[in-house]
């Protein structure tokens, strides 16, 4: 029987290719606690890619599945919920990620990102737009409405996954 070592869950959130998946797949090991990549979990309960279900139903679809699934898994503990990159950016997301959890924002630079997503082919919003410039772009758009949401804020250029973690539970 897994020891429950926190009363909340732990929401990590920022932009495509921040190190969500990466550290919350890293974190729930080693804390042995469930682990729930929203994609992920959206896409198996869809039957379908992030990709199709945007080219099929478009992107509010899939925003509302997104807000759908958070409230659900606001309702339990001891979780590590790995964001899709939109997700902070609603109002009500926000509002129900504080219920219940702490929110940790993982950044890098425009560069670093590039470097992270350019092979990458299961994100629609850079799917032709797949360049530094436009990234850069986004995440200013963006920026505010990331910060605003975050409990705790780490920088993620040239840092190991070891290091993150360490200082994510130092901040926590
Ligand atoms: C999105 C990020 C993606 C995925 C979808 C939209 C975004 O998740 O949810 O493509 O709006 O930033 P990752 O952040 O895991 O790439």
């Amino acid at each position: 029987q897994a020891r429950k070592l926190f009363s909340y869950n732990i929401v990590l959130i920022g932009f495509m290719g921040a190190g969500k998946s990466t550290i919350s797949d890293y974190l729930s090991t080693m804390f042995d606690m469930r682990l729930v990549e929203m994609d992920q979990e959206i896409s198996e309960r869809q039957e379908m890619s992030i990709p199709d279900i945007f080219a099929t139903y478009g992107e509010e679809y899939f925003r509302n599945l997104e807000t759908e699934l958070l409230k659900e898994l606001q309702t339990g503990s001891n979780c590590i919920i790995s964001c899709g990159g939109g997700v902070a950016l609603r109002e009500e997301n926000v509002v129900e990620m504080k219920k219940n959890g702490r929110v940790v924002l993982l950044t890098a630079s425009p560069e670093t990102i590039y470097e992270r997503v350019k092979d990458s082919n299961d994100r629609p919003l850079l799917k032709g737009n797949n360049n530094v410039e436009f990234i850069a772009d986004l995440m200013e758009k963006r920026r505010e409405k990331y910060e605003a949401a975050a409990d705790v804020v780490i920088q993620t250029d040239d840092k190991s996954i070891v290091q993150i973690c360490e200082e994510l539970i130092t901040k926590l």
